[in-house]
């Protein structure tokens, strides 16, 4: 199994609720290196551009004015398989559905405030580690 980085995102509903640290604390439970973190704020282009897949969905425009409504943290992040188990440990996007246990299940309000974010494929997490970090930033 290949060792991988992936980008994860604690969105503003969890960093609000001080649940930073609590969710870092998990990914590494769960076997990720922390290459970089950094607590930031989404610029409305930066959240539209971050989500640009997404831009013809009916809940694009709340789910942008959520992104931007407080600081995030950026997360890059290392392990065997890291992005397919990252995706595990986060529990499906709608905490209704989401595992017993996954971050989601314990700490998102609904499908759009769902505390966290995880990149999907290999290409997805090149871009999304490129869009937070320098290169020079992940050791
Ligand atoms: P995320 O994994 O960051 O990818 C896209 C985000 O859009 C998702 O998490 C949710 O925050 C949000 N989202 C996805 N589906 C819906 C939906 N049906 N209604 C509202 N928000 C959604």
């Amino acid at each position: 199994m290949a060792v991988e980085r992936t980008l994860a995102m604690i969105k503003p509903d969890a960093v609000a609720r001080d649940l930073g640290g609590r969710i870092l604390a998990h990914y590494e439970q769960e076997g990720f290196k922390i290459l970089a973190c950094k607590r930031t704020r989404l610029s409305r282009a930066e959240a539209e551009a971050f989500y640009a897949v997404h831009r013809e969905r009916p809940f694009f425009d709340s789910l942008c004015e959520f992104m931007t409504s407080g600081p995030i943290f950026a997360v890059a992040l290392e392990r065997e398989d890291a992005i397919t188990l990252l995706r595990k440990v986060m529990g499906a996007t709608n905490p209704a559905d989401a595992e017993a246990g996954t971050i989601r299940a314990l700490y998102a309000e609904n499908i759009e405030r769902n505390s966290v974010h995880g990149s999907d494929v290999p290409e997805t997490a090149t871009q999304e580690l490129a869009f937070h970090f320098a290169g020079r930033e992940l050791l």
